[in-house]
């Protein structure tokens, strides 16, 4: 059983995709924190070609601090157009939706291109999308907490700036797969959008 969960940043889909995991008792992966992973390895090592870092990466680079980041979001996000990087981290997501880790019996994998392109057939597919205001609110709350001081205009404009380079790459765009179901969480509570997504399946 494979549930994709696919979205712009800031649509609440890591959170929705962690609950509905614990919920279910299925295998999770946090797709993006991949390319984060590649990202901040390649920010410390520019000559090493992204794509090498991307074929050499192991689980243990997940565990890197500093991976939640803007610097590192903004990095990822550009890693993410190449199609080399995608092609090498490719196999090893659909790889964990298809034998989840620990026995489980299902996974939930969540990301920009899970149901179009790295599991094409998986039988419940999501799509979270909420404004850009609102997304940045989202992520400007978050940044506060952690006492970064970047300010409202700031977050906006690199949320849309990275909307705009996920949703306009060649390969393997941020977009909803036809087979979708789309959830605006622009005005909807964690609570909400999780029942939403569990009438679904
Ligand atoms: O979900 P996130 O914000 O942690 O993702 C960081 C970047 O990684 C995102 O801007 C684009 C890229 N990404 C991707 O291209 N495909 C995925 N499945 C997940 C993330």
């Amino acid at each position: 059983m494979i549930i994709a969960i696919d979205g712009p940043a800031g649509a609440g889909k890591g959170t929705i995709a962690k609950l509905l995991a614990e919920k279910l008792n299925y295998a999770y992966l946090d797709t993006g924190l991949i390319y984060r992973a590649v990202a901040s390895k390649w920010m410390h090592q520019q000559s090493v070609a992204a794509a090498d870092i991307a074929a050499a990466l192991t689980p243990e680079d997940m565990d890197a601090e500093g991976l939640r980041t803007p610097a590192v979001a903004e990095a990822a996000s550009k890693i993410a157009s190449i199609p080399r990087v995608r092609e090498a981290l490719l196999v090893f997501q659909r790889h964990f939706a298809q034998h989840p880790p620990s026995g489980k019996k299902g996974a939930v994998l969540d990301g920009r291109d899970i149901g179009t392109v790295i599991c094409p057939d998986a039988p419940h597919k999501f799509f979270l999308t909420a404004t850009p205001e609102i997304r940045a609110e989202r992520r400007f709350k978050e940044l506060q907490a952690t006492g970064d001081p970047t300010p409202f205009a700031t977050v906006l404009a690199a949320v849309k700036e990275r909307d705009d380079r996920d949703s306009n790459r060649a390969t393997a765009p941020l977009k909803p797969a036809a087979d979708a179901i789309i959830i605006d969480t622009s005005t909807k509570s964690i609570e909400a959008v999780l029942a939403e997504v569990l009438e679904n399946l």
